[in-house]
């Protein structure tokens, strides 16, 4: 059931959220209201021990010294973490490796941490997602 209530913001912040309303193409404000809600949660999830998922996007040049095995090693030390990994030969230097991860999402922040800075890693990223199960 939906229910009803009323913010009062000021004018500067109710702008730059009607611009981002319109950047994102939400049909009303209420959406876009109910995604920052949700949006905000699910950040909490992730600061949490509650079961999350998410995936670990990392491009780097496979001739970089050791990093393809540092990069395996890491994996095998959070293998329980670790629901499956795809590996893309995107060019002759470039790899793309996407790694999809499922645990408690501390575990998860901490193995994007140190994937990420690995030197030889070009790009690096992790998204975090959740079915907002434990908002419930
Ligand atoms: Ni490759």
């Amino acid at each position: 059931m939906l229910k009803r209530f009323s913010v009062s913001l000021e004018d500067s912040l109710l702008d730059i959220f009607d611009k981002h309303i319109e950047e994102r193409r939400y049909s009303n404000r209420s959406e876009a209201v109910r995604d920052l809600i949700r949006g905000a949660f699910i950040q909490k999830e992730w600061e949490s021990d509650k079961i999350v998922v998410g995936v670990i996007n990392l491009v780097y040049d496979h001739h970089q010294h050791k990093l393809q095995d540092k990069v395996t090693l890491l994996q095998h030390d959070y293998h329980h973490l670790i629901v499956c990994t795809t590996h893309v030969h995107m060019d002759h230097h470039n790899c793309l490796e996407v790694i999809i991860v499922k645990g408690k999402g501390a575990e998860v922040r901490e193995l994007a941490d140190k994937l990420i800075p690995l030197r030889g890693i070009r790009d690096g990223n992790l998204t975090m997602t959740s079915t907002g199960e434990a908002l419930r």
